[in-house]
């Protein structure tokens, strides 16, 4: 039976990762805690919405909140959230965690920051914004990720992948020549997380696997690209500081301690991006550890003990949360938000359009849809591309439609793991983490399509967040990522089924032919509509 796609749904009280809970000592009441217990909080800042959780000693959850984010679509290929509405969500988890829990609030000794990455947050000399951030998804400076590619050749390899219109610095080029005025007023750039740190703790501090997404970072050397910055008119003094993703960045201010019933030495770990975080969550430190993603967004990521950039694959290659780590990682922008689209479209609940759909299945679908609903990044590097049903006919049921989106989805992995062949990593297996892992019946999909054994882990969904809470206790307890980042306990593995992976084949190669005959199109329709 397929379990509810429920990407809220919370993870019960001492859910048992890795190691089980060890939520101090019981003292005749489940309410009475010894004082002395240490707790992490990991805060993810996502795109649809801010999740917090608070982590003991034992690494169990002990409570969460989850709050949503509107996003806006302003024009064509835009998209933007406003810092403060962050701000705003973080202060609403908080407060949610300490009606839940205040005590445990008191015993965090360390708070670890995910976000979403890539959005540009535009600070004027007193730190404040000076317009609505530009996010990961949006597509507008497409012109200018061109022209810096072509420009500056030599950088893609340095940056570890060619710049694309999501990434931070392609942006700022768009905006120094669509609103000069806010360009020259910007005194600092930050990442999504970044600025609930400088909530937090007054500081302006990045961590290498975030800074990494910004296209100015220099990969093997951890540190800013002076000539990455200058291409783009901006210098070093731009950036915030960088820190390794499990180091201390600061602690929190007086207020926030107080606010919140924090110890007023409570650090605040550099955290990652939500990608890193997601590995560090499922213990994806070692070298050649890979996982599938399935949140908002889809990635296919593979942990490297060396720096491996392959630009022309269209693979990032990235800084790790961790010191002395990297990764490469194929990036899709539609993940398992496709399938929240077709349901809110269909006025159906995820959980029952996936159980009807899953009740319904025979074979791969006629049906084919084309995920790019936001244009796409891995492999395409196309803005423009579109979300297309293709193959509809009098029949078609709305199962037909789920399960093309389902499919559509997975089929866009094949083209990531692709890539990565192209970049001389070939998978064997992986887990899988994100909303859309909470679907076995989806899971299954992948497994045949992706032709390789997927692994579903306990608690998967709560990936970025509590990577971040585990970078947090690194920041003050000195123990080794390895001792720390270990891989939550695995539910079930689920390996291809050979009738399904010859069926599935032709379809992938259908996906990839009707994406080549429509490109034309889709740069002819933008063009109409920019
Ligand atoms: C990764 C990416 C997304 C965002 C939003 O490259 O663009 O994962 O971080 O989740």
């Amino acid at each position: 039976m397929a379990e509810p796609l429920d990407f809220a749904a919370p993870v019960p009280h001492g859910g048992g990762w890795a190691r089980g809970s060890s939520h101090g000592p019981r003292l005749g009441s489940a309410t009475i805690r010894e004082r002395e217990v240490p707790q992490y909080l990991g805060i993810d800042v996502g795109t649809s919405a801010v999740k917090a959780i608070l982590v003991d000693e034992g690494q169990a959850p002990i409570a969460e909140a989850d709050v949503p984010l509107p996003i806006s679509r302003p024009q064509e290929l835009w998209s933007e959230q406003d810092p403060e509405s962050w701000w705003q969500a973080v202060q609403t988890a908080l407060d949610e965690l300490l009606a839940k829990d205040a005590a445990a609030l008191g015993d965090v000794r360390a708070i670890g920051l995910s976000g979403q990455m890539h959005g540009a947050v535009l600070l004027d000399a007193a730190n404040r914004p000076l317009r609505p951030a530009i996010l990961w998804n949006d597509g507008r400076s497409f012109r200018e990720a061109q022209q810096l590619g072509s420009e500056h050749p030599g950088l893609s390899r340095t940056a570890g992948v060619i710049p694309m219109p999501g990434f931070t610095a392609p942006k700022l080029v768009w905006l120094a020549r669509h609103e000069p005025e806010t360009f020259r007023a910007v005194r600092k750039v930050l990442l999504p997380k970044d600025y609930i740190r400088l909530q937090l703790t007054g500081t302006i501090v990045t961590d290498m696997s975030d800074a990494a997404g910004t296209w100015w970072l220099d990969e093997a050397k951890r540190d800013w690209s002076d000539e990455a910055l200058a291409a783009t008119g901006l210098t070093r003094d731009h950036m915030a500081s960088l820190v390794e993703g499990s180091q201390a960045s600061g602690t929190v201010r007086p207020t926030i301690a107080r606010r919140w019933n924090l110890r007023s030495d409570v650090v605040v770990a550099g955290g990652a991006g939500d990608a890193a975080a997601g590995a560090v969550g499922l213990g994806a430190i070692r070298d050649g550890s890979a996982f599938i993603s399935l949140g908002t967004s889809g990635q296919l990521f593979v942990t490297t003990e060396t720096f491996s950039p392959a630009p022309d694959a269209l693979v990032h290659s990235f800084c790790h949360a961790v010191p002395d780590r990297w990764f490469q990682m194929a990036a899709m922008l539609n993940g398992a938000s496709c399938i929240a689209w077709a349901a809110n479209l269909l006025k159906r609940d995820i959980g029952e359009l996936l159980h009807e759909t899953e009740a319904a299945y025979r074979r791969p679908s006629d049906v084919l849809f084309l995920p790019y609903l936001a244009g796409e990044r891995t492999p395409h590097n196309d803005p423009h591309a579109r979300g297309v049903f293709f193959g509809l006919s009098p029949d078609t049921q709305q199962t037909d439609l789920a399960q093309a989106v389902l499919e559509g989805v997975a089929y866009s992995f094949a083209d990531a793991k692709l890539a990565f062949e192209k970049a001389g990593t070939v998978l064997t297996q992986a887990s899988i983490i994100g909303g859309g892992s909470k679907s076995r019946f989806w899971t299954k999909i992948f497994a045949s399509v992706l032709n390789i054994p997927i692994i579903r882990h306990q608690g998967s969904d709560k990936g970025p967040a509590f990577g971040a809470a585990r970078l947090a206790r690194l920041a003050v307890t000195g123990e080794a990522p390895e001792d720390v980042c270990t891989a939550p306990a695995v539910l079930e593995t689920i390996a291809p089924d050979p009738r399904l992976v010859e069926l599935y084949e032709p379809r992938v190669q259908a996906l990839r032919s009707l994406y080549r005959s429509l490109k034309p199109e889709f740069a002819r329709a933008a063009h109409e509509r920019i």
